[in-house]
């Protein structure tokens, strides 16, 4: 009798789903674990699955057992890994890019129009039983028409948000480090590259940068200064380009017209000063939370982990290790 062959030990943090766990546990000795259990885990486990609500510091990544040698994100983020560690263990990072880019620019475009005709404090005053009809002196919305919308960030989201934001009758400026010329053309996007002037001369600011350093409270008091009187912020990013107490300050100054966040810097807790405000509308982070999405998210998982155990090159290789 041959023995059965001995499937490769991953273990994944979170959940996925479901038919991407099923699938895990069909093709691999696939087992689930906390936060807790990965301080704690197993030597033989030979790669790790993770959302970036599991942080991978320095410090966890030097602690992993030996035998683990794929980090294998269901994100297109890895700013919740340390992928200088990761590289200095030879240990290769994987990401899940171009499957969310859509549901994420939907989703910027749902927290644009929802700051800018204030749907979400709308609501609120419906189910409260505040609303006694129809009155044409209530005029809580601006139109996005002829509005310029900035991103902040002009990669695969952002470009998709603004060919949105075109088709509601935008303008489109972005600010980044590099100038996207083929994009430029498609969308008529202006390029700013002094971030004073991107502020001024745009109405809604949309963020779509990695975290980093660099891009740290981009949005700070100075910025928001700089922007129009009346103007939007929506983030669907990651909260650490906000300075929350800042944007808080314009919000309830009404400086801002509104905002719509996503993410949170300390996610999932939640800066109380916004809960306090009836011009943001808060989402948790549901970016990438369509059906189709996820599910995509996980085979390109799934994808990257069958080139690991089969050699082959990764298909979403990130960070360090890649090759220049
Ligand atoms: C979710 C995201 O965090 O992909 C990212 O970087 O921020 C979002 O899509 C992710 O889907 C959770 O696994």
């Amino acid at each position: 009798m041959t023995a059965a062959p001995t499937r490769h030990r991953i273990a994944y943090t979170g959940r996925l789903p479901v038919p991407v766990e099923l699938e895990l546990h069909e093709l691999y000795d696939a087992q689930r674990i906390d936060a807790t259990g990965l301080a704690q885990l197993a030597d033989g486990v030979e790669a790790l699955v993770v959302t970036p609500s599991t942080a991978l510091t320095a410090a966890t990544i030097r602690a992993l057992p030996a035998s683990v040698k794929l980090i294998a994100s269901c994100s297109v983020g890895t700013d919740h890994i340390d992928l200088a560690a990761a590289a200095a263990r030879g240990l290769p990072v994987t990401n899940t890019p171009d499957v969310l880019t859509d549901a994420t620019a939907d989703l910027a475009m749902l927290l644009i129009l929802s700051a800018c005709r204030q749907a979400s404090v709308a609501e609120r005053e419906l189910r409260a039983g505040r609303w006694r009809g129809l009155s044409m002196a209530d005029v809580p919305g601006i139109d996005l028409a002829g509005r310029t919308l900035g991103i902040y960030g002009f990669g695969r989201i952002g470009q998709a948000t603004a060919r949105r934001a075109r088709a509601f009758g935008m303008q489109i400026a972005y600010h980044g480090p590099n100038r996207k010329p083929e994009a430029e053309r498609e969308l008529e996007a202006r390029y700013e590259p002094d971030r004073r002037q991107f502020l001024q001369t745009i109405d809604v600011l949309s963020l779509h940068a990695p975290a980093g350093e660099s891009t740290r409270h981009f949005v700070d008091a100075e910025a928001l200064r700089w922007m129009r009187q009346g103007s939007v912020v929506v983030n669907t990013a990651r909260g650490p380009l906000v300075d929350d107490a800042a944007l808080i300050a314009a919000l309830r100054s009404r400086h801002l017209h509104g905002a719509g966040l996503d993410v949170y810097d300390g996610e999932p807790e939640v800066n109380p000063g916004y809960l306090e405000l009836d011009n943001v509308t808060l989402l948790p982070h549901i970016g990438s939370a369509t059906i189709e999405t996820r599910v995509a998210m996980g085979r390109r998982v799934l994808a990257n982990l069958e080139a690991h155990f089969a050699g082959r090159p990764l298909p979403n290789l990130v960070g360090e290790l890649r090759s220049p």
